[in-house]
């Protein structure tokens, strides 16, 4: 039943219809990976530490997962209707609390509290979607930012000092893309409180400094790698600047590393809206913030190959990362184990018409069937033993006009062989479900 409590780390919270997660979350959320010592999150977190460093910058990393929608989506201007906001994307506790989807959440806070001109949130995240080998529902995110205060500098302009600032960054020779102009009228636009040598000296400040990160992230992979493997790290490494938006920068970019022949987004990042420093108190700063998976970038480092073997307590898997902490200057890349088979199985089913739905009471009508639901059943069922689940298929009844579909998932453990009945079980439960939970008719 919809109403009840819930516990997450000792603290007890009222649940409501909103209510949404599933008890393999409620179970990870005390893992804390970025703070394990040893763990290559902990150790990606170090690293990307060392190139912000003390006292500039403080580092955060005990913020509790569980935050307001206040904090999560209203403090940082994300509208009301906003796509992120729904059931299908966040895990709710109840209607007015969620498991933070971001650590841009904490930013208000930090702003308020005012304890140091920069700081960085390390920090688990959760999101309702896809499963595959770079997909998982948590994970981890670093937030960064950099502010300058106006009444400290001369005529109140800012941009010297910030590039200043610059000149005392180190320097790099990596090749980057920058195609894009610093400001777009309508998506990016120059606040109205910045003048644009500010903000432009804020964004070259901002780039440069997470340009650095992943020159530091690269030559630390490639000396990793040197011994295993001396072709891993690729010479033609490319780094690109793309124009994005977020409702609490302006303007705002993402940074892309082509990787092994894909272009990975490994970062959002922006000139911070002064309105949000406005609310928090401090109109008189500005400066930039940045969101970066740690995830992506500890596979990047360690090439670690699927994003479950993170939660592993396997020590074939924590074994290999064994007093690193104290030896970032000599990583090791990962060795993968054998790799054990996998077992497909396929479900197809119908959704139910739109109109017979509405007295059935059920959720996956061909109108608002989302996807993530099914892929949250899978995960709650099968754990980390599914590695991918995949639409296959999907067609619309000529007549009746109702939608079929087709998944299929794949089971594989990483660290042993399961036997056909094994995936047999998981898939028949699976079934079962998508029938109870989602009211589809299997076919
Ligand atoms: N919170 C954003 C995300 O998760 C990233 C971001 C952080 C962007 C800070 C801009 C500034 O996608």
């Amino acid at each position: 039943s919809p109403s009840g409590n819930v516990t997450v780390d000792g603290k007890s919270y009222q649940t409501d219809e909103w209510h949404n997660l599933s008890s393999n979350i409620t179970a990870s959320i005390s893992r804390r990976l970025h703070v394990q010592k040893d763990h290559p999150i902990s150790i990606t977190r170090s690293i990307i530490e060392s190139r912000f460093p003390s006292p500039t910058f403080k580092y955060h990393n005990n913020f509790f997962p569980v935050v307001s929608t206040q904090q999560n989506f209203d403090s940082l201007g994300f509208p009301v209707d906003h796509p992120g906001r729904s059931k299908t994307d966040t895990y709710y506790i109840n209607q007015e609390t969620v498991l933070r989807t971001h650590t841009s959440a904490h930013q208000a806070d930090v702003f308020r509290a005012n304890e140091s001109e920069g700081w960085l949130i390390s920090a688990d995240v959760y999101r309702r979607d896809a499963i595959d080998r770079s997909h998982y529902p948590i994970f981890h995110q670093m937030e960064g930012a950099r502010m300058w205060d106006r009444t400290k500098a001369p005529n109140g302009d800012i941009a010297a000092a910030v590039l200043k600032d610059i000149e005392a960054l180190p320097k790099h020779s990596m090749k980057v893309e920058d195609p894009n102009p610093p400001t777009h009228p309508e998506r990016n636009p120059l606040q109205k409180e910045h003048s644009l040598t500010e903000a432009e000296a804020i964004a070259a400040h901002l780039k440069k400094s997470l340009e650095l990160v992943v020159v530091e992230i690269f030559s630390r992979a490639k000396a990793a790698a040197v011994s295993a493997n001396p072709d891993f790290v690729d010479e033609r490494l490319k780094v690109r600047w793309i124009e994005a938006y977020f409702p609490f920068t302006s303007p705002s970019w993402e940074l892309e590393i082509f990787w092994q022949g894909d272009w990975l987004e490994v970062l959002g990042c922006g000139v911070v809206k002064q309105d949000i420093m406005d609310k928090a108190g401090q109109p008189q700063q500005l400066g930039w913030a940045f969101g970066m998976g740690l995830e992506r970038i500890a596979m990047l480092l360690f090439e670690i190959p699927d994003i479950r073997l993170f939660w592993s307590k396997d020590e074939r898997f924590l074994g290999q990362f064994r007093g690193l902490s104290e030896n970032l200057d000599n990583l090791r890349r990962f060795v993968p184990f054998s790799k054990f088979p996998s077992c497909y199985k396929d479900v197809a089913f119908w959704l139910r018409s739109s109109s017979s739905s509405a007295g059935g009471g059920s959720r996956a009508n061909t109108q608002d069937f989302h996807e993530n639901d099914v892929m949250e059943i899978v995960r709650d069922i099968g754990g980390d033993v599914v590695e991918d689940v995949a639409k296959v298929d999907e067609f619309a009844h000529p007549k009746t006009g109702r939608r079929s579909l087709c998944y299929r998932i794949n089971y594989r453990s990483l660290e042993r062989t399961l036997t056909n009945e094994e995936a047999n079980g998981y898939h028949e439960q699976v079934r079962k479900a998508l029938v109870e939970k989602l009211g589809v008719e299997l076919r």
